[in-house]
């Protein structure tokens, strides 16, 4: 039987469909892909579940048609300002003087044990690190000598109706979820390389409709948030502001609009089509650029504000890789340097080498993500060793999380 592994990433903007065979070895081949507006969604979750249901099925028949083979389960990416992501710990004495597997499982079971309302699922367990007694930032401690166990972990919950609605949406799309990973951790496992999670770094992904951010240090999550800001306030904004329609207004924040006017000449002019049958006009740039700038100054400072919550803002020795469909705006990552002070790189996704050409966009790192998460990436996605005992561990944990709620 073939292995097929599909990623379905619903987005705000659109739905991508990307059906993967995991092949000998942990070899990925991608063998077909769909990708179809939608507006089902807004701030990243569910609103209209028609329209969704219909971008699910177009996404998917495309992806069905180019790979030829029949989609059967899927796995989504879920974002939404509902997601919450905390620290936590646990502590246990451990038995008989040496840490053995059973110690790390009650010692995750402890530091999970806060409370969590009935209404939120938790959608990832992911340990950063356990102390031995004193000894402090051990990966692995099984084997270790001690009389106790910590451990410091990351959850991320989803409000469970959320879930629910997108998991109905791809069954009436004729697809079955088969399993939940918050978006911008797949998109880190697709856009980024290991030694920036180890050296610190910041993943955010500017979509249409939300802004996701994670941060790794030492290997490990640090901190998860989502902002309910995106590129499609950067288009309203731009069709209030010229007094345009929405479609006009996408078209010329996409060909022409600026994240900062510091890159712009002051003579450079650009033509706004005229509405209601008025004549074009022409207008400086720099006008669109007057508009946008604050509006992403303003999602960057909030971005700045959920870095420094995070703890680890001045360890951040890899800097910001941006992803999601904004980052690609003229100036951006000039933009997020002035705001941040540190280096900021464009992700792709550079971890699927099977990736189309077509897709090598960075709005497609999440659908990417989705099917590396498949492959035995989660490893990555919990910031430790790929195929090291946590990842299993954490494989277990979240089939019986899953089972649990
Ligand atoms: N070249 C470009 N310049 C500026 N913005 C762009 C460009 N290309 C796409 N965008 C914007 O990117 C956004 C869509 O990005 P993306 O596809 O990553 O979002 P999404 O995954 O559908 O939404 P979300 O993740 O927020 O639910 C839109 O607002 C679109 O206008
Ligand atoms: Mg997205």
């Amino acid at each position: 039987m073939r292995n097929l592994l599909t990623g379905l990433d619903v987005g705000t903007s659109k739905v991508c469909a990307l059906v993967g065979e995991s092949l000998a070895e942990g070899e990925l081949a991608i063998l077909g892909h769909g990708v179809t507006p939608c507006s089902g969604l807004r701030k990243g979750v569910v609103v209209n579940i028609e329209a969704t249901v219909e971008a699910i099925r177009a996404a998917v028949d495309e992806a069905e048609k180019t790979s030829g083979v029949r989609i059967g389960s899927v796995v989504t990416g879920v974002a939404g300002p509902h997601i919450r992501g905390l620290n936590s710990h646990g502590i246990v004495a451990v038995r008989g003087g040496e840490v053995g597997s059973r110690d790390v499982d009650r010692v995750i079971d402890a530091a999970r044990a806060v409370a969590i309302p009935l209404d939120r699922q938790v959608l990832h367990i992911l340990p950063q690190q356990f102390a031995v007694d004193d000894q402090e930032g051990v990966r692995e401690p099984i084997g270790m000598a001690g009389v106790r166990l910590e451990a410091r972990i990351h959850i991320v919950t989803a409000a469970q109706s959320y879930g629910q609605n997108l998991n109905k949406c791809c069954e009436r799309a004729g697809v079955t979820p088969a399993d939940m990973v918050f978006e911008p951790l797949a998109s880190a496992d697709a856009a980024l390389f290991p030694e920036e999670r180890e050296l610190g770094v910041a993943l955010i992904d500017i979509g249409g409709g939300t802004t996701d951010i994670v941060v790794f240090h030492g290997g490990a999550v640090m901190h998860t948030a989502v902002l309910p800001l995106g590129g499609n306030h950067l288009t309203s904004d731009v069709a209030a502001g010229l007094r345009t329609p929405i479609s006009d207004a996408e078209r010329l924040k996409v060909n022409y609009g600026v994240a900062t006017n510091l890159i712009v000449r002051r003579d450079e002019m650009v033509q706004v089509p005229g509405v209601g049958g008025r004549e074009p006009r022409v207008i400086a740039r720099r006008i669109l650029g007057e508009i946008i700038e604050p509006r992403m100054e303003e999602i960057f400072s909030m971005i700045q504000r959920e870095l420094m919550r995070s703890g680890v803002a001045d360890s951040l020795a890899s800097g910001v890789v941006l992803v999601g469909g904004t980052s690609l705006l003229e100036g951006t990552q000039e933009l997020a340097e002035r705001i941040f002070g540190l280096p900021v790189r464009r992700g792709l996704p550079i971890n699927l080498k099977a990736m189309p050409e077509e897709l090598m966009k960075p709005m497609f790192t999440t659908a990417a993500g989705l099917v590396l998460h498949q492959n035995g990436a989660r490893g990555v996605t919990n910031g430790m060793a790929r195929n090291g005992r946590l990842g299993r561990l954490r494989n277990r944990l979240s089939d019986w999380v899953r089972d649990f709620f």
